[in-house]
């Protein structure tokens, strides 16, 4: 029988997956939004697209929670987006209304499901979807760190006229202004960084992938990014659905790793059919280690705004 995978919320992010999935061809995937009818003219739109394409992926739209029972995976990606001037943080009360009622109904239609956060602020989202959830932490996880490692694989690779295939990084802690790039982790064809470009341009790349999502947001003026984040999120799938145990970086729920305990921190990870498998503990500097902790105490507060 084909996996099958539910990806809620059909807006910019939500339906950008369902097309990159179903041109995987290894799943049937329903799309269900709250809009009447648009998930099912989306839906109907992209199973057109499977005999030019060559995919057999059976794209269903729905309003309907039946329809996506017994998922093996589900991807969350309703919610308001940003807006230009407004921060993550700001969409916290919204979104989290959204992602209680969305969980719940998960929860309830698919039991066993692998579940995937994408609406921000993605930490106090994933943590909400857990607490929601009752799941396990190996079946939560965090659509982040994969995001933001390939916003600084970008621009290393621009500065140097490198091929993104070469340039190997880490971005980890939390997906805001507080996010920790592994400079010295970051290779290009197995060289580290720090030899092929001074420190104060590396700095400058730190601080424009800290600020990726926003320079897009200002730039669209209406709506935020959803090419690089839906193609992130399928990175994550193709991991988990193809049991591939690829180590990426994920927001995951933190049992004492790296020294805290209790709380959803982009960390490297290994996907694979169970979902979060292991988080990999790599070996980081005391600066390094401060930019985490300053990374996890911010996700603690929005943690409290959400009073969970
Ligand atoms: N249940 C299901 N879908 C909902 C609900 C709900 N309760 N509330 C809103 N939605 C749907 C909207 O109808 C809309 O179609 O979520 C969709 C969101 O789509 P967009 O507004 O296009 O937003 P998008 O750009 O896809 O971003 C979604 O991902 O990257 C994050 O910050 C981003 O939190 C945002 C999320």
């Amino acid at each position: 029988m084909r996996s099958k995978i539910t990806v809620i919320g059909a807006g910019f992010v939500g339906s950008t997956l369902v097309q990159r999935l179903a041109e995987r061809d290894y799943a049937d995937v329903v799309m269900y939004d709250i809009i009447p009818n648009m998930p099912q003219g989306k839906a109907l739109d992209l199973l057109q697209a499977g005999p030019v394409l060559g995919y057999d992926s059976l794209v269903t739209g729905t309003n309907d929670y039946a329809d996506t029972a017994n998922s093996d995976i589900v991807v969350i990606t309703s919610g308001f987006p940003r807006k230009p001037g407004m921060s993550r943080d700001d969409l916290i009360k919204k979104n989290q209304e959204i992602v209680t009622q969305v969980t719940e109904n998960v929860v309830k239609h698919s039991p066993d499901s692998i579940l995937i956060m994408v609406t921000n602020p993605l930490d106090a989202m994933v943590q909400l979807a857990y607490h929601i959830s009752g799941f396990p932490r190996n079946r939560v996880i965090g659509m982040a760190g994969v995001l933001d490692t390939a916003r600084f694989r970008t621009f290393i690779a621009q500065e140097l006229g490198a091929s993104v295939r070469d340039v190997q990084a880490y971005v980890l802690g939390g997906h805001g202004d507080t996010m920790v790039p592994l400079a010295r982790m970051c290779t290009v064809a197995g060289v580290p960084i720090a030899q092929l470009l001074p420190a104060e341009r590396i700095e400058q790349i730190v601080q424009r992938t800290r600020d990726g999502g926003a320079e897009i947001v200002k730039l669209l003026g209406t709506g935020s990014a959803y090419f690089a984040p839906s193609a992130s999120v399928l990175q994550m799938v193709d991991s988990i659905l193809l049991d591939k145990k690829m180590i990426m970086p994920c927001a995951a729920y933190l049992q004492g790793e790296y020294g805290m305990r209790d709380l959803f921190v982009g960390v490297p990870v290994k996907l694979g059919a169970h979902g979060m498998e292991e988080v990999i503990e790599v070996e980081l500097d005391e600066g390094e280690r401060a930019q985490l902790q300053k990374s996890a105490d911010a996700v603690k507060e929005l943690i409290k705004v959400m009073g969970i």
